[in-house]
Protein backbone atom coordinates (compact mmCIF):
# COMPACT_ATOMS: atom_id res chain seq x y z
CA UNK A 1 0.00 0.00 0.00
CA UNK A 2 1.21 3.47 -0.68
CA UNK A 3 1.77 5.44 1.83
CA UNK A 4 2.12 9.36 2.41
CA UNK A 5 5.88 10.40 2.81
CA UNK A 6 7.39 14.12 4.31
CA UNK A 7 7.56 16.89 2.00
CA UNK A 8 10.77 18.93 2.99
CA UNK A 9 10.68 22.36 2.76
CA UNK A 10 12.75 25.19 2.36
CA UNK A 11 16.36 24.69 3.93
CA UNK A 12 16.50 21.11 3.67
CA UNK A 13 19.39 20.17 1.63
CA UNK A 14 17.90 17.54 -0.38
CA UNK A 15 16.29 20.44 -2.43
CA UNK A 16 19.48 22.17 -3.27
CA UNK A 17 21.59 18.92 -4.73
CA UNK A 18 21.94 17.84 -8.15
CA UNK A 19 20.00 14.96 -8.23
CA UNK A 20 21.10 11.96 -9.87
CA UNK A 21 20.61 10.14 -12.93
CA UNK A 22 17.96 7.13 -12.56
CA UNK A 23 19.51 3.94 -13.76
CA UNK A 24 17.00 2.40 -15.93
CA UNK A 25 17.47 -0.80 -14.09
CA UNK A 26 16.57 0.62 -11.19
CA UNK A 27 13.33 1.27 -12.79
CA UNK A 28 12.21 -2.86 -12.10
CA UNK A 29 12.91 -2.38 -8.36
CA UNK A 30 9.65 -2.62 -6.34
CA UNK A 31 11.07 -0.23 -3.90
CA UNK A 32 11.49 2.58 -6.77
CA UNK A 33 7.83 0.94 -8.11
CA UNK A 34 6.99 1.91 -4.32
CA UNK A 35 8.58 5.16 -4.48
CA UNK A 36 6.37 5.99 -7.05
CA UNK A 37 3.10 5.46 -5.77
CA UNK A 38 3.93 6.80 -2.71
CA UNK A 39 4.69 10.05 -4.40
CA UNK A 40 1.58 10.03 -6.11
CA UNK A 41 -0.27 9.46 -2.99
CA UNK A 42 1.99 12.25 -1.05
CA UNK A 43 1.07 14.64 -4.06
CA UNK A 44 -2.45 14.18 -4.36
CA UNK A 45 -2.73 14.58 0.42
CA UNK A 46 -0.66 17.69 -0.26
CA UNK A 47 -2.51 18.50 -2.51
CA UNK A 48 -0.65 19.34 -5.22
CA UNK A 49 -0.06 19.28 -8.83
CA UNK A 50 3.45 17.87 -9.07
CA UNK A 51 6.14 16.49 -7.07
CA UNK A 52 9.79 15.98 -7.75
CA UNK A 53 11.74 13.38 -6.11
CA UNK A 54 14.33 15.69 -3.87
CA UNK A 55 10.64 16.96 -2.02
CA UNK A 56 10.51 13.28 -0.67
CA UNK A 57 14.26 13.20 0.23
CA UNK A 58 15.35 11.36 -2.58
CA UNK A 59 17.97 12.93 -4.68
CA UNK A 60 16.96 11.30 -7.69
CA UNK A 61 15.98 12.44 -11.64
CA UNK A 62 12.06 12.10 -11.70
CA UNK A 63 8.95 13.54 -10.63
CA UNK A 64 5.64 12.72 -10.63
CA UNK A 65 2.51 14.85 -11.85
CA UNK A 66 -0.97 15.23 -12.49
CA UNK A 67 -2.77 19.13 -13.33
CA UNK A 68 -5.81 17.66 -14.33
CA UNK A 69 -7.48 17.93 -17.68
CA UNK A 70 -6.66 20.81 -20.12
CA UNK A 71 -7.37 21.42 -24.46
CA UNK A 72 -4.41 19.24 -24.58
CA UNK A 73 -4.60 16.40 -22.51
CA UNK A 74 -7.93 16.10 -22.69
CA UNK A 75 -8.40 13.01 -20.36
CA UNK A 76 -6.01 14.28 -17.76
CA UNK A 77 -3.99 12.29 -16.62
CA UNK A 78 -1.26 10.99 -13.79
CA UNK A 79 2.53 11.27 -15.58
CA UNK A 80 5.98 10.08 -13.87
CA UNK A 81 8.92 10.86 -15.84
CA UNK A 82 12.72 9.94 -15.46
CA UNK A 83 15.60 11.23 -16.40
CA UNK A 84 13.70 14.05 -18.22
CA UNK A 85 15.05 16.67 -20.36
CA UNK A 86 13.27 19.07 -21.48
CA UNK A 87 13.45 19.37 -25.79
CA UNK A 88 11.24 22.23 -27.27
CA UNK A 89 10.23 25.62 -25.38
CA UNK A 90 8.78 28.88 -27.37
CA UNK A 91 8.13 32.22 -25.69
CA UNK A 92 8.33 33.39 -22.28
CA UNK A 93 5.18 34.43 -19.93
CA UNK A 94 4.45 35.37 -16.31
CA UNK A 95 3.28 32.53 -14.65
CA UNK A 96 2.07 32.60 -10.43
CA UNK A 97 3.01 29.48 -8.84
CA UNK A 98 3.43 27.82 -5.18
CA UNK A 99 5.67 25.15 -4.00
CA UNK A 100 4.95 22.54 -1.90
CA UNK A 101 8.40 22.79 -0.06
CA UNK A 102 7.68 26.39 0.06
CA UNK A 103 4.28 26.57 1.73
CA UNK A 104 2.18 28.64 1.45
CA UNK A 105 3.43 31.50 -0.93
CA UNK A 106 2.90 32.24 -4.47
CA UNK A 107 5.53 34.41 -6.67
CA UNK A 108 5.40 35.50 -9.97
CA UNK A 109 8.06 33.28 -12.18
CA UNK A 110 8.64 33.81 -16.22
CA UNK A 111 8.37 30.20 -17.77
CA UNK A 112 8.13 29.01 -21.29
CA UNK A 113 4.10 29.21 -22.28
CA UNK A 114 4.94 25.30 -24.26
CA UNK A 115 7.40 22.91 -23.80
CA UNK A 116 8.07 18.88 -24.50
CA UNK A 117 9.88 16.88 -22.28
CA UNK A 118 10.92 13.96 -23.12
CA UNK A 119 12.44 10.63 -20.71
CA UNK A 120 11.20 7.36 -19.29
CA UNK A 121 8.17 6.36 -17.91
CA UNK A 122 7.38 3.79 -14.84
CA UNK A 123 7.87 0.49 -17.40
CA UNK A 124 11.13 2.29 -18.95
CA UNK A 125 9.40 2.74 -22.09
CA UNK A 126 10.57 6.08 -23.99
CA UNK A 127 7.44 9.29 -23.46
CA UNK A 128 7.58 12.20 -24.67
CA UNK A 129 5.28 14.75 -23.01
CA UNK A 130 3.91 18.44 -24.25
CA UNK A 131 1.80 21.03 -23.07
CA UNK A 132 1.13 24.75 -22.30
CA UNK A 133 0.12 26.87 -19.72
CA UNK A 134 -0.25 24.79 -16.24
CA UNK A 135 1.07 21.45 -17.74
CA UNK A 136 4.40 23.13 -19.68
CA UNK A 137 4.58 25.59 -15.89
CA UNK A 138 4.40 22.11 -13.93
CA UNK A 139 7.06 20.12 -15.96
CA UNK A 140 9.75 22.99 -15.98
CA UNK A 141 8.74 23.70 -11.54
CA UNK A 142 9.75 19.90 -11.30
CA UNK A 143 12.76 19.58 -13.72
CA UNK A 144 14.49 22.65 -11.83
CA UNK A 145 13.26 20.91 -8.62
CA UNK A 146 15.98 18.10 -9.97
CA UNK A 147 18.42 20.85 -10.52
CA UNK A 148 18.84 22.10 -7.14
CA UNK A 149 16.64 25.30 -8.15
CA UNK A 150 13.15 26.11 -6.42
CA UNK A 151 10.62 28.84 -7.97
CA UNK A 152 11.72 31.51 -5.06
CA UNK A 153 15.21 31.77 -6.74
CA UNK A 154 13.71 32.93 -9.73
CA UNK A 155 10.05 34.98 -8.75
CA UNK A 156 9.80 38.56 -8.33
CA UNK A 157 8.16 38.68 -5.35
CA UNK A 158 7.27 36.36 -3.21
CA UNK A 159 4.29 36.84 -1.15
CA UNK A 160 1.66 35.25 0.79
CA UNK A 161 -1.76 34.96 -1.26
CA UNK A 162 -3.53 38.00 -1.77
CA UNK A 163 -6.42 36.72 -3.98
CA UNK A 164 -9.17 33.87 -4.44
CA UNK A 165 -6.80 33.14 -7.06
CA UNK A 166 -3.66 32.91 -5.66
CA UNK A 167 -4.44 31.19 -2.44
CA UNK A 168 -5.85 27.83 -4.72
CA UNK A 169 -2.59 27.86 -6.27
CA UNK A 170 -0.99 28.08 -2.87
CA UNK A 171 -3.07 25.61 -1.72
CA UNK A 172 -3.48 23.05 -4.57
CA UNK A 173 -2.20 24.15 -7.50
CA UNK A 174 1.82 23.87 -5.93
CA UNK A 175 4.45 21.34 -7.03
NI1 LIG B 1 7.91 22.68 -5.97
Amino acid sequence: MPYIRKIVTVGHPALRKVAKKVDPKEIWDPLFQQLIDDMFETMYAAPGVGLAAPQVDVSKRFFVMDVGEDDDHPDGGRYVVINPKIDLTDEEVEMTEGCLSVPGYVGEVSRFNHVAVSGLDRDGRKIRLEGKGLFAQALQHEIDHLNGVLYIDKAKNVRLPQTKEEEEIAESAAS
